[in-house]
C-alpha cells in the first residue's frame, strides 16, 4: 500500500511515478522522490512493488528501466535505489 504522506510530499515526483497494468488492473508501481547527493540533485527510486501473483515475470525490471529512461530524459544524472538491500 502506498504511503499517502509520501505521495503528497513536495519531494514526490509525479512525472516519475509509474503504474504497470495487466488487462487494466494494477500489477505494480514504482515511484521516485527528490533527494540530494552532496550539492547536486539526485533521485530516490522506490518504493517499488509488484503484485505477488505476477512477480518474477520482468515487471519490476520494466518499471525500473522505464523510470531510468524517463529520468535521463528529464536530465537526472544520479539515481539511488531505496528499500530492500537484497533487491
Ligand atoms: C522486488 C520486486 C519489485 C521485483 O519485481 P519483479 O517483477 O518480481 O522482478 P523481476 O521479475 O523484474 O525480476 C528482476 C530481478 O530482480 C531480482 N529480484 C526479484 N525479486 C527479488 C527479491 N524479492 N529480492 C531480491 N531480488 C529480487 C532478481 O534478480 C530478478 O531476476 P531473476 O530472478 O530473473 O534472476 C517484487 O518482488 C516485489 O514487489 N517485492 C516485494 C516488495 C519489495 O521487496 N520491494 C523492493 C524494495 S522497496
Amino acid at each position: 500500500m502506498l504511503n499517502t504522506a509520501l505521495v503528497t510530499s513536495v519531494e514526490f515526483l509525479p512525472h516519475l511515478a509509474l503504474v504497470a497494468e495487466i488487462d487494466g488492473a494494477v500489477a505494480g508501481y514504482c515511484i521516485t522522490t527528490r533527494g540530494w547527493a552532496g550539492d547536486g540533485p539526485a533521485l530516490g527510486l522506490g518504493p517499488i512493488g509488484v503484485d505477488p501473483s505476477v512477480q518474477r515475470r520482468g515487471i519490476g525490471s520494466a518499471l525500473v528501466r522505464e523510470t531510468l529512461r524517463l529520468a535521463a530524459e528529464h536530465g537526472e544524472r544520479v539515481v539511488a535505489l531505496l528499500g530492500d538491500p537484497a533487491y
